[in-house]
């Protein structure tokens, strides 16, 4: 029998359910009837998403006498760029979608971003529901209305806070997602442990390796309380004036990785968040701020479930120490020239800091790297 949970993001007149469970998908059209003006949508996927649940979605939205179209792109990260996004805006256009109508994101983050930009702008804004089908996308990037491109000048650097008006987040879907792309979607998930909720840390020491290897119930624990977590953070912080940025646990490290090892297959986003935790932790550690017990348990736990903790884990080329440390000071929360740093007290104690000294960062890279 299917079992659903929901929960709110409380953002006033911009608050909005998200619903968590199994076989959503199924019944995607009574559970989006409710926030439709007009029975009438435009999905927007990628051509893998299509193949595997696209049906589903569209037999969904006709027993429930919803009128829909669906607009499918290439799947991965180089679709979410000004090329792909004039080109989606255009495509909704065509259809005639109007002001009141729904934008529906079914796919990954990618897709979400994406459309979800798309639905800020187009006739000055229209809404738009998300169905994530990553577990990154069920537990982090559908929930909170960060929406965006990427641009030559680097990732998500054009973009608008869009809320979405419903999130259907179908843990079912995620039985046909890669292994590494389950796993990398799990660093995201003990991210909230890491920073905030120690008790949630705890659950995962126990039942993290039934998340990562299918267990329906697990997976549907860790995605509404990840949810959870991330809806209070959104509610008391929406545009990231304050402890929202706490949700860049690892971010700083990891985007550094990724631009030195240049985006694409060889290292997932959620894999350099799990190396950049570890890396947080560490220099939490060698700054006398949180003890070695915590930071090592926080390494057992991303190991025990097989996720990297080392550029090496992934047989990445050597990284450079000075060079990880230039590219953080690129960083696009850098202010006044200092890179604000997530950095920990403990599991479940993350803050913010920007008095680390440039050099320290090195010295304790080298230090890991070398
Ligand atoms: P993605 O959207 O590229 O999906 C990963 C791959 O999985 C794709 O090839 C996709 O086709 C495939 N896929 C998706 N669902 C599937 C399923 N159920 N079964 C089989 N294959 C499936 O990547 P992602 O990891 O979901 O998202 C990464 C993006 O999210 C990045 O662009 C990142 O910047 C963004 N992001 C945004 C936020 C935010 O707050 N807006 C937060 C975190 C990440
Ligand atoms: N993924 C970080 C945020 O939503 O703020």
């Amino acid at each position: 029998m299917s079992r659903s949970d929901v929960l709110n993001v409380a953002l006033g007149e911009r608050a909005y359910d998200i619903v968590v469970g199994d076989d959503l998908l199924q019944r995607a059209g009574e559970l989006i009837a409710p926030v439709l003006a007009r029975p009438r949508v435009a999905i927007v996927t990628d051509e893998t998403v299509a193949g595997l649940h696209l049906g589903t979605l569209q037999d969904a939205l006709d027993q429930a006498g919803i009128r829909h179209d669906a607009i499918i792109l290439p799947p991965g990260e180089q679709t979410k760029d000004f090329g792909h996004f004039q080109d989606l805006l255009n495509r909704l256009l065509d259809f005639g979608l109007e002001r009141r109508d729904m934008i529906v994101a079914l796919g990954g983050g990618v897709i979400g971003d994406l459309a979800g930009f798309a639905a800020s702008v187009l006739r000055r804004g229209v809404d738009f529901i998300q169905i994530p089908t990553t577990l990154l996308a069920q537990v982090d990037s559908s929930v909170g209305g960060k929406t965006g491109i990427d641009t030559r000048h680097g990732k998500n650097l054009v973009g608008a806070f869009h809320q979405p008006r419903l999130v259907l987040a179908d843990t079912s879907v995620l039985a046909t997602l890669p292994r590494r792309e389950l796993l990398a979607g799990y660093a995201e998930v003990v991210k909230y442990g890491l920073l905030g909720d120690r008790g949630f840390f705890e659950w995962l020491e126990s039942h993290g390796t039934d998340v990562v290897s299918g267990s329906a119930q697990a997976q549907r624990h860790a995605v509404l309380k990840s949810c959870a977590d991330k809806a209070r953070i959104v509610a008391a912080d929406e545009k990231e004036t304050g402890d929202r940025a706490l949700l860049n646990l690892g971010h700083t490290f990891g985007h550094a990785l990724e631009i030195s090892v240049g985006f694409g297959a060889s290292l997932l986003h959620g894999e350099a968040v799990a190396i950049g935790m570890r890396m947080a932790f560490g220099l939490s550690q060698a700054l006398g701020l949180c003890s070695g017990q915590d930071a090592e348990r926080a390494e057992r736990h991303m190991r025990t479930v097989g996720l990297p903790v080392h550029p090496d884990d992934l047989g990445l080329p050597r990284q450079d120490a000075a060079v990880l440390a230039a590219h953080m000071a690129q960083d696009k929360k850098v202010q006044d020239g200092r890179v604000t740093f997530v950095l920990v007290h403990g599991i479940g104690e993350a803050f913010l800091s920007r008095d680390v000294e440039p050099k320290t960062v090195e010295d304790y890279l080298a230090s890991l790297l070398d």
